[in-house]
């Protein structure tokens, strides 16, 4: 699956764009602030109606407009062409349409196209607290399976509803024990068939990982990844209904599948306090890779890769193994930004790859370069 064009209106910093893109690698150059991650993040919204960056689909229309479009062409493998647009009116809701038809539920939508981004926030899931790690295993599953999605989506909302129960309970001083226990149901329900899949997951995905690290960084370091779950300490029933007591005075369900976490170590260390910067950027790069492989199992189809200034901190050996990588037939079509033109330059020459190089300058086109 491939994007042969894009067009942009009031999008972030763009206020018209419109571009060709090739099947293979498309280095977008640019100053500081020229707007190449934001082209990049304008595909991910092709991909998965939601910024890569900013969760507030409203601070993306272009400052002083009062909408924005993103429309997008992709190409799958048997030739079939599909038109994905995405537009955001200001103080209303996304319309999302696939072949100018709208979507009723967005959710409908994840799954239909894949898309794998390395970038510099991809830090978080290393030094911020669980939720970026769930984040990322659920924008995973989420594209792979629609079970898992939809298993998610109701998790969620027996969540919200037995907290804001558990609120009202407390303001109001009045406690229905029969109540709490149908938003259990609920609760234990979804929750252990996210809970079975994470889990299946996890031990699917380490072997992957630690291959693309281990060729990444030619075998030098250990790593692991870990699932911890509340649910791998007890019957879920149980478990709920013993945190009772503990829930009505904290006013939130303190145990549950939305405190799930992933463990990161390096040897037998936690990466976040003992791994260097070049080998948390490999961990994440690894990650994503794998990432990449799975999808592409699962789905017989090669996720577009969006590589987001993805040279930074790694050190020379480690970019090499990265382009020997890229360059070999492993991927499909790839967006690489840099903000250094002679060094992307460099080494797409090096790649026998038909490729593009994109320069931006201000949310505008300066020039294309065609390498086939
Ligand atoms: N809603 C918006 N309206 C107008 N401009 C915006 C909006 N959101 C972001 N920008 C602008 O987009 C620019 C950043 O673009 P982007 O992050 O794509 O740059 P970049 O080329 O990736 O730069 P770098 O090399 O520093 O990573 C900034 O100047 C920012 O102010
Ligand atoms: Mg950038």
């Amino acid at each position: 699956m491939f994007l042969y064009q894009i067009e942009l209106q009031n999008f972030k910093n763009y206020e018209s764009l419109k571009l060709d893109f090739c099947e293979g690698i498309q280095g977008i150059v640019g100053e500081n602030g020229s707007g190449k991650t934001n082209l990049l993040d304008a595909i991910y919204y092709l991909v998965l109606s939601k910024s890569a960056l900013n969760p507030i689909d409203q601070q993306n229309i272009r400052h002083g407009q009062d909408y924005f479009t993103i429309k997008g062409n992709f190409e799958r493998k048997d030739f079939q062409r599909e038109e994905v647009f995405c537009g955001l009116p200001k103080g209303q809701k996304k319309i999302l349409k696939l072949n100018q038809k709208e979507y009723d539920k967005i959710s409908e939508h994840i799954g239909k196209f894949m898309v794998v981004m390395i970038a510099p926030q991809d830090q978080s899931l290393i030094a911020e607290g669980s939720e970026m790690r769930r984040r990322f295993l659920d924008n995973l599953l989420c594209q792979l399976e629609g079970e898992y999605l939809d298993n998610l989506l109701q998790y969620n909302r027996f969540l919200s509803q037995r907290n804001a129960y558990l609120k009202q309970a407390y303001e109001q001083n009045r406690w229905d024990k029969d109540l709490l226990v149908s938003y259990d149901w609920g609760i234990h329900t979804f929750g252990e068939k996210i809970h079975v899949r994470r889990k299946a997951f996890t031990q699917d995905f380490q072997p992957i990982f630690q291959r693309h690290y281990q060729y990444l960084s030619q075998a030098k370091e250990a790593t692991s990844i870990t699932y911890k779950s509340d649910f791998d300490k007890g019957d879920f029933k149980d478990l709920l209904l013993q945190a009772h007591e503990k829930d009505r005075i904290l006013q939130r369900t303190s145990v549950g599948i939305h405190r799930d976490d992933l463990a990161f170590r390096i040897g037998e260390y936690p990466l976040k306090k003992f791994g260097s910067q070049g080998q948390q950027k490999s961990f994440l790069v690894a990650l994503k890779l794998a990432q990449f492989e799975i999808m592409q199992q699962h789905k017989g189809e090669k996720p577009i890769l969006l590589l987001d200034d993805i040279f930074d901190k790694l050190d020379e050996k480690r970019i090499q193994k990265l382009i020997e990588m890229v360059s070999s037939n492993t991927f499909g079509q790839i967006f690489l930004t840099d903000a250094r033109p002679e060094r992307t330059q460099k080494i797409l020459k090096m790649m026998p790859i038909q490729h593009r190089i994109i320069t931006l300058e201000a949310g505008k086109i300066k020039s294309i370069q065609e390498v086939n």
